[in-house]
């Protein structure tokens, strides 16, 4: 079945605690150029790192009802804590409206089986992902021979967000989270936070060049198509979509910083105030056809 034109010409939802995201959001640009997009970075509470289950439940369920309640066909979990810890509960809550939700650890878990040749692999996240054991459990139903290592990293996403100087410091703070992986002889290392792309050269010089660095954007672009052209919902436009950005904290902050990430200009940031989930069911504008 294929949807009209002005459900099929809605954004895409896409969301982070900040501007990691936007390592999902620049593979989104480039393998979807005819859609829309909307981000929201949850910049007045990043990071979510060491947040709880439960909080990280209830943020994710306050942005995807404001992202659908703005239009959103599809929405994306571009962070890997966010997916953690709320993936199965948001599928559930927009299952009946027909809105798809993709997170970025199961994409991310396939492609890091299929490269590694030793059977070894590592992962580097935040301390709320690593203690949700999904990547375990995702390894596991991957490929139950693969044996994982993991390393929390409290700091690397804060450092990242923030644009601290990379000091002597904070290589050493960070060769420090790669060590445990070069000692476990990994030969495939997940790049389990969205934040961590952005380093991507600094930690491929700590682990060295024979190992493989696994990062979710495009796996999940993949997935992302396929689920719009299941549904009928992909755009029917020949022009190039538009992209445009809302975020919790300072807006200005937000536009410095993207504008960094993005490599591309922030036209539009607007800062939004969430709604407690469920108290606004009614404007819930998805599952019109
Ligand atoms: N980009 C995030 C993730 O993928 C969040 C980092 C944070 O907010 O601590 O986990």
């Amino acid at each position: 079945m294929v949807a009209h034109a002005g459900v099929r010409n809605r954004p895409i939802g896409v969301f982070d605690s900040g501007v990691g995201g936007m390592t999902v959001l620049h593979e989104l640009l480039v393998a979807l150029p005819h859609e829309d997009f909307l981000y929201l970075g949850d910049t007045a509470r990043f990071p979510y790192g060491d947040r709880t289950r439960e909080e990280l439940q209830a943020f994710c369920a306050e942005i995807g009802e404001e992202l659908v309640a703005r239009g959103a066909k599809l929405l994306v979990i571009a962070c890997n804590s966010a997916t953690a810890a709320a993936l199965s509960d948001l599928q559930e809550r927009f299952a009946s409206a027909g809105i798809d939700v993709i997170g970025v650890v199961t994409p991310e878990s396939q492609a890091a089986v299929v490269a590694t040749h030793t059977g070894r692999v590592g992962l580097l996240a935040t301390p709320a992902t690593v203690g949700s054991a999904a990547y375990e459990r995702a390894i596991a139903s991957a490929d139950a021979h693969v044996r994982l290592t993991s390393v929390a990293c409290p700091d690397l996403a804060p450092i990242i967000q923030n644009g601290f100087p990379f000091d002597e410091q904070v290589m050493a703070t960070v060769r420090g989270y790669c060590r445990p992986l070069a000692e476990a002889q990994v030969d495939t290392v997940i790049l389990g936070c969205t934040h961590y792309p952005l380093v991507r050269p600094m930690l491929q010089r700590m682990l060295g060049p024979r190992v493989t660095l696994i990062a979710p954007g495009a796996a999940v672009a993949r997935r992302v198509e396929c689920a719009l052209e299941a549904r009928g919902l992909s755009s029917d436009r020949a022009t190039e979509g538009d992209y445009r950005f809302l975020c919790t904290g300072d807006p200005e902050v937000f536009r410095a910083i993207g504008t960094r990430f993005m490599q591309m200009p922030l036209t539009s940031v607007e800062q939004v105030e969430l709604l407690p989930a469920g108290s606004r069911s009614a404007d819930l504008v998805a599952g019109e056809s």
